[in-house]
């Protein structure tokens, strides 16, 4: 079977996603899987060869001529982060031409990639949140109003983007301005949210041989001021999988994780962000293309369940192919 994994993008993310992809086609198993990498960059969409010779993919079909032979893929192993992968533009395309894929159906996709949308679904089920106040391109900014409702610190976060990029914690008025400008550079629309003040975890719900599987849960612990980029990809965390957190929060992680899953409808991968506040979980939000490099999460979580990589991939392809 002709896999294709779609990898890069045109986010700030496609470096991860470059990552991400590679280790996905370092782990499929090849007795089951013929694996291709596909960089779908802004300048070029092209499948690889294990000599890195680049053969242009045909966007009608989203096959490719090997030696004048065309390449059909049978599945697609979506790895990008952010737009298009991650926010669904992609999965709409793979739907209207007929290619399975790994990630959920494109609406679902592009609901949960936007924060705002997402948090006001999860809300009318009863899940916690931050306050926060959104805010588009060209609207008026009243630091006052926005302390009044959100207090200090308070997070400032691009609406649709992932691996913290744009993100700030502000302690002044001068610092949401200063956040406001970084978070508009990555996005059109902001949120501003309360700081919950509490542990943070994460947990992966994933897909696993037909059936929801609720990961084991991890406990971030950021050297920085909160789990920013660098913390995520440069080594200033720790990630304590499973978190040292008590049984009874444990279980309200894992029941809340899963019912967000279900409430947004969601299929293959996800990740979700939770801060215990006196014990209780409060949604951050969720990513639907969770990072696969060695320094993410999911990879962790997935093997102190005792599910390999190649597992973890395999699965996620014939849940699609069903
Ligand atoms: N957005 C990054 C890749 C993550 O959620 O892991
Ligand atoms: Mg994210």
């Amino acid at each position: 079977k002709n896999i294709a994994i779609v990898m890069g993008g045109f986010s700030s993310e496609v470096n991860i996603s470059l990552k991400s992809g590679s280790v996905v086609y370092q782990h499929l198993n090849r007795e089951k899987f013929t694996p291709f990498r596909v960089h779908i960059l802004k300048e070029k969409w092209v499948a690889l060869d294990d000599k890195e010779t680049e053969y242009p993919i045909d966007k009608n079909n989203f096959s490719f001529l090997m030696n004048g032979k065309p390449i059909i893929f049978e599945c697609v192993f979506n790895a990008i982060h952010g737009n298009p992968g991650e926010n669904g533009v992609l999965l709409a395309y793979f739907s209207l031409i007929g290619i399975k894929h790994t990630s959920a159906p494109y609406y679902q996709m592009a609901l949960t990639f936007n924060k705002r949308d997402t948090l006001s679904v999860v809300k009318e089920y009863g899940v916690k949140t931050a306050i926060s106040v959104y805010l588009n391109k060209g609207d008026v900014v009243n630091t006052d109003e926005i302390i009044a409702k959100v207090g200090l610190p308070c997070f400032i976060k691009p609406n649709n983007a992932g691996s913290s990029y744009g993100i700030s914690k502000a302690y002044t008025k001068e610092e949401i301005l200063i956040g406001i400008e970084v978070a508009y550079k990555e996005d059109a629309a902001i949120l501003i949210e309360s700081f919950l003040d509490g542990t943070e975890v994460s947990v992966g719900v994933i897909q696993y041989k037909g059936a929801t599987k609720v990961l084991p849960i991890t406990e971030i612990v950021s050297e920085n001021d909160f789990f920013d980029y660098e913390a995520k990809y440069e080594g200033k965390s720790h990630e304590i999988t499973p978190a040292r957190i008590s049984s009874e929060e444990q279980l309200k992680v894992e029941a809340i994780a899963e019912k967000v899953y279900k409430v947004l409808n969601m299929s293959g991968f996800s990740r979700s962000e939770y801060i215990l506040v006196n014990g209780e979980p409060h949604f951050l939000e969720i990513n639907t293309v969770p990072g696969l490099t060695e320094a993410s999460i999911l990879p962790q979580q997935a093997q102190a369940a005792g599910i390999s990589l190649a597992e973890l991939f395999e699965s996620a392809i014939e849940s699609a192919l069903l």
